[in-house]
């Protein structure tokens, strides 16, 4: 019988540190007016020297299953989506799964930089649907200040650090009542590398690179592609825009996130935003906007969400779940 995968429980996890617009006035040439007019960011959370991204992917990934009233052995699958790994290998799945006390169970991270949850969601979404798995954490975590060259004005006001995850749980059609993902839509466009990348890695310059973006020229790609990954989705289900209860975007810019609720003719009030007090975590920011959905009330059981991300390869996507 189909399976559909539930979200039981989420979770997230912020650094304590935080650094506001103010203190990067003092670093780079910009101010706390350029950037909140031009992004909405207001201030972002950094890691700690000894914070890894497996650290905040483990304490969100703990939240998660305290939400879901569920105890760490009971997942038999880990996904993490993340560009900031603690090693080149293993993956900072294998780290989280020994640090939370799995023995069993398979675990792997995904990398499509910010379009990461969309992508890990999708795929953990396929191995419960088929059986093959019963309980997965889906994670996207960040440690992205760990690639920014705090010279570059042009980036380093853009991002924070923070992690957020997903219980999911094979559960039967007439068990799931009409909870679950009910589907997803992934695109990448790999001739728009040069937008936004890393300059270094394992392969080319045995060194882990800094992030440069074309940002206006991403800015151009963003609106249209969310918005047509985002009408996909809702087509495919047969759906209406104006079904949706709850919008969860991917936290890049105010900007785009306001260009696409126009778009579509979303209200605002749909929107659940991070921003302002986390900046783009990148792989985590739609988890984290999700789990302060849950946590202030917003988001109940039953309601229909539509998630988006948008991030270097380029890639793109959106899904379609049911809290
Ligand atoms: O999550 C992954 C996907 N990433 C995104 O979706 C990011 C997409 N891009 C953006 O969000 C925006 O393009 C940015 C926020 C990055 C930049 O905003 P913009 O309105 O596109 O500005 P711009 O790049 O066209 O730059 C406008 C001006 C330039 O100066 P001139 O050439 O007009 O004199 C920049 O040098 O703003 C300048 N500038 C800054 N000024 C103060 C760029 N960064 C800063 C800064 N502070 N931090």
């Amino acid at each position: 019988m189909a399976q559909k995968a539930v979200v039981r429980g989420c979770g997230s996890f912020l650094p304590e540190k935080v650094m506001t617009n103010a203190e990067l006035a003092t670093m780079v040439d910009t101010s706390d007016e350029w950037i909140r007019e031009r992004t909405g960011i207001r201030e972002r959370h950094i890691a700690g020297d000894d914070e890894k991204t497996s650290d905040l992917a483990a304490a969100a990934a703990r939240a998660a299953l305290a939400a879901a009233g569920m105890d760490a052995n009971d997942i038999d699958l880990i996904v993490v989506a993340t560009t900031t790994p603690d090693l080149t290998f293993p993956s900072t799945a294998a780290i989280v799964q020994a640090k939370l006390g799995i023995e069993s169970g398979a675990a792997f991270d995904i990398q499509a930089v910010c379009t990461g949850f969309i992508y890990a969601l999708s795929t953990a979404e396929k191995f419960l649907s088929s059986g093959q798995h019963k309980r997965a954490l889906v994670i996207g975590a960040e440690t992205f200040s760990r690639i920014l060259n705090w010279e570059d004005r042009t980036t380093c006001v853009l991002f924070g650090d923070g992690a957020g995850a997903f219980v999911l749980e094979a559960q039967d059609e007439s068990e799931a009542n009409g909870r679950g993902v009910m589907n997803s839509y992934l695109r990448c466009d790999g001739r728009l590398v040069d937008l936004l990348y890393v300059d270094g890695g394992v392969s080319s310059t045995q060194s882990t690179g800094h992030v440069r973006m074309q940002g206006n020229k991403v800015f151009r790609e963003a609106v249209n592609r969310i918005s047509q990954a985002m009408e996909h989705v809702v087509d495919e289900a047969g759906i209406d825009v104006g079904d949706i209860d709850w919008f969860v975007p991917h936290q890049a810019n105010e900007r785009i996130i306001n260009g696409v609720v126009k778009k579509l003719d979303l209200r605002p009030d749909q929107v659940i935003s991070t921003i302002a007090g986390q900046g783009n975590t990148s792989a985590a920011s739609i988890p984290l906007a999700y789990c302060a959905g849950v946590a202030d009330g917003r988001i109940k059981n039953g309601d229909l969400v539509l998630i988006e991300g948008m991030g270097g390869g380029l890639t793109w996507g959106a899904a379609l779940l049911r809290a």
